[in-house]
């Protein structure tokens, strides 16, 4: 039978024999009576490793980052955020669907939000004007090439925020794609926030999860939100047991990033446009020209095994834990021959 390499995204990693047994295994309770053994332990190091007080295990990426938006903010209060940010592209508007927040959004092209545009919604306090209260930051920046955005980039930026009196979240869905590839500790980025959101279910490889981490009374109030959104879970440590392996081996995304470089020298090489990102981690995009169908290109690349979403004209290659070297070789080979 033919194989298939999956590059759609990170996110189709699946549970690793390892994960399956420990949650066979795992000790749990009544997580929403705080009583998960495995749930508390995976807390606990989430926290330490973000450098927060304490941290909260939710079901998704999209649930840690609304949580966290309307633990910070009330009803009629802006959120600065990036253009292309996922916040607000890709989670349905639920910081407005469901907490009445307002979206303040700026230029984020080169991964992180222009100062100036920052600075143009701080401003004196008016009837007219929404109040900014917080900036989110993404890190690494998903549609701007899975760039990672340098530590001194992100904390001038934090700086920014914080001299006009902005809250700031991170979403950091990949946070440690972006330490790794600046060879920093998680930390660097996530102690100087005052909320973040990671994902143990992307390069991580658990099948559920995220944590948001930041002060212990913030993450009491985030309790409630993540109560009212139906994420008060009950045996939970059956997935949390899963994402404590995750978590205990993010230095393993490195690899990621390497078979990325491959795939993208192939392609390269090759006569493929590839978007060149100053810092890139595991993502790998490209651009097709105006006469390729795009559908028809992912339908024969499929035929032969190889799966990508079919976007136009700029199309996403995702490396992770469940492809191999040679498949990414193999990969680059499928592609460059239906592009010829
Ligand atoms: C940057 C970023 N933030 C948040 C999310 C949301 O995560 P989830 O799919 O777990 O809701 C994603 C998902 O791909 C993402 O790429």
């Amino acid at each position: 039978m033919m194989s298939t390499i999956d590059l759609r995204s990170d996110t189709v990693t699946k549970p690793t024999d390892e994960m399956r047994k420990a949650m066979a295994e795992a000790k749990v309770g009544d997580d929403v009576y705080g009583e998960d053994p495995t749930v508390i332990e995976l807390e606990q190091l989430a926290a330490e490793i973000t450098g927060h007080e304490a941290a909260l295990f939710v079901c998704s990426g999209t649930m840690g980052n609304l949580v966290s938006l309307l633990t910070h903010c009330n009803r009629g209060e802006g959120v600065v955020l990036g253009f292309k940010s996922h916040i607000y592209n890709n989670e349905g508007g639920g910081l407005s669907a469901l907490g009445g927040l307002v979206p303040l959004c700026v230029n984020d092209d080169q991964g992180i939000p222009d100062h100036n545009e920052i600075l143009s919604y701080c401003r004196d306090e008016n009837v007219h004007y929404t109040p900014a209260k917080l900036l989110c930051l993404e890190n690494t920046h998903n549609a701007c090439g899975g760039i990672a955005i340098s530590p001194d980039r992100f904390s001038s930026v934090v700086d920014l925020a914080r001299s006009k009196g902005l809250l700031v979240h991170l979403d950091g869905a990949r946070i440690f794609n972006a330490a790794i590839a600046w060879g920093v500790e998680p930390k660097t980025y996530t102690e100087i926030v005052d909320s973040v959101q990671f994902c143990l279910s992307k390069g991580l490889g658990a099948p559920i999860g995220s944590l948001i981490c930041g002060k212990r009374d913030y993450i009491n109030r985030a309790k409630h939100w993540r109560k009212r959104v139906g994420g008060g879970l009950r045996q939970a440590g059956v997935i949390a047991a899963a994402g404590l392996i995750a978590l205990n081996n993010y230095a393993d995304l490195k690899y990621d990033h390497e078979k990325a470089k491959v795939l993208k020298d192939i392609l390269k090489n090759g006569g493929v446009k590839v978007v060149d990102v100053f810092k890139p981690t595991n993502m790998v995009y490209f651009d097709l020209n105006d006469d390729v169908d795009v559908i028809q290109l992912a339908n024969s690349c499929k035929r032969r095994g190889l799966l990508f979403n079919p976007t136009f004209p700029r199309v996403r290659l995702v490396t992770h834990r469940d492809v191999t070297f040679e498949d990414v070789e193999m990969a680059a080979k499928i592609i460059l021959e239906e592009l010829s």
